[in-house]
């Protein structure tokens, strides 16, 4: 059996300033260095991408990215390339966020070209995949994070997946405060495995795959005692400092 590591990811999404990035960082450093068993990474804004590496040097607290243009450069306006961001210490990149998805229009075939362009820049890929609500109800969740894993491996091949993670999400339980219980959670995550090790068994067993949606350090270790569930990506809890200690510590 493969030892998969916990690992806790902050998705701060569009928040802060620099005072709070100073602040949040510096409060997060002790509760990191007391569990070294677990990864832990922040994913700021990317304007505070250069303050947050600054403050990251010599800590155990991995630097990731909310997003990446599917481009390394050129005329795109607005966008941040992969490439950019190894200049900035980063490590992990999230693809297919549901809001990227939601309000800016992502098609799979876009985050599975994302995916490649975090991939060729040597960073690490964060598939964020999952239901609707209306999916779930309609039973579909299993087909929906099927489809969204199956264009990524489509596009990059399966070993691409050896160096990446996959942070399950179902939308509803986003930013709502209704976290899946660790059954239903746990039953998402087996699939996805099993999905996986449909191509590849060795990839399957070592993948991480996180669970994303309204986590908290209240519901966090029962979460992390599922077999298949190996941490969190967390929305609003990481944006408090005890609140995401507390996650740490259940890992
Ligand atoms: O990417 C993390 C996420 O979407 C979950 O957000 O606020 O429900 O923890 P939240």
């Amino acid at each position: 059996q493969t030892t998969r590591q916990t690992l806790v990811m902050g998705n701060w999404k569009l928040n802060g300033n620099k005072a709070m990035v100073a602040k949040l960082i510096n409060d997060l450093q002790a509760p990191a260095a007391q569990h070294p068993n677990v990864a832990v990474a922040v994913c700021p804004p990317v304007l505070f991408l250069g303050q947050a590496q600054a403050l990251l040097t010599d800590s155990p607290i991995a630097l990731g990215a909310q997003d990446a243009d599917l481009h390394s450069e050129g005329a795109f306006t607005g966008e941040n390339s992969a490439v950019m961001y190894q200049e900035f210490g980063v490590h992990y990149v999230l693809v297919g966020h549901s809001e990227r998805r939601t309000l800016h229009g992502e098609s799979d075939a876009m985050v599975a070209a994302k995916f490649a362009a975090v991939q060729q820049a040597g960073l690490t890929p964060v598939l964020c995949i999952g239901e609707t609500l209306e999916q779930f109800e309609a039973n579909e969740t299993q087909a929906v994070v099927e489809r969204q894993l199956q264009e990524v491996i489509a596009h990059c091949g399966i070993a691409a997946f050896s160096k990446a993670v996959i942070a399950y999400e179902p939308v509803w339980a986003i930013g709502t405060g209704k976290t899946a219980t660790p059954e239903i959670a746990q039953q998402v995550h087996a699939a996805i495995r099993t999905f996986i090790a449909g191509f590849d068994t060795t990839v399957a067993a070592k993948i991480q795959i996180l669970y994303g949606g309204s986590v908290k350090g209240a519901s966090a270790a029962g979460l992390f005692a599922m077999a298949d569930i190996d941490g969190a990506l967390v929305g609003g809890a990481a944006l408090q400092a005890e609140e995401f200690a507390a996650i740490i510590s259940a890992g």
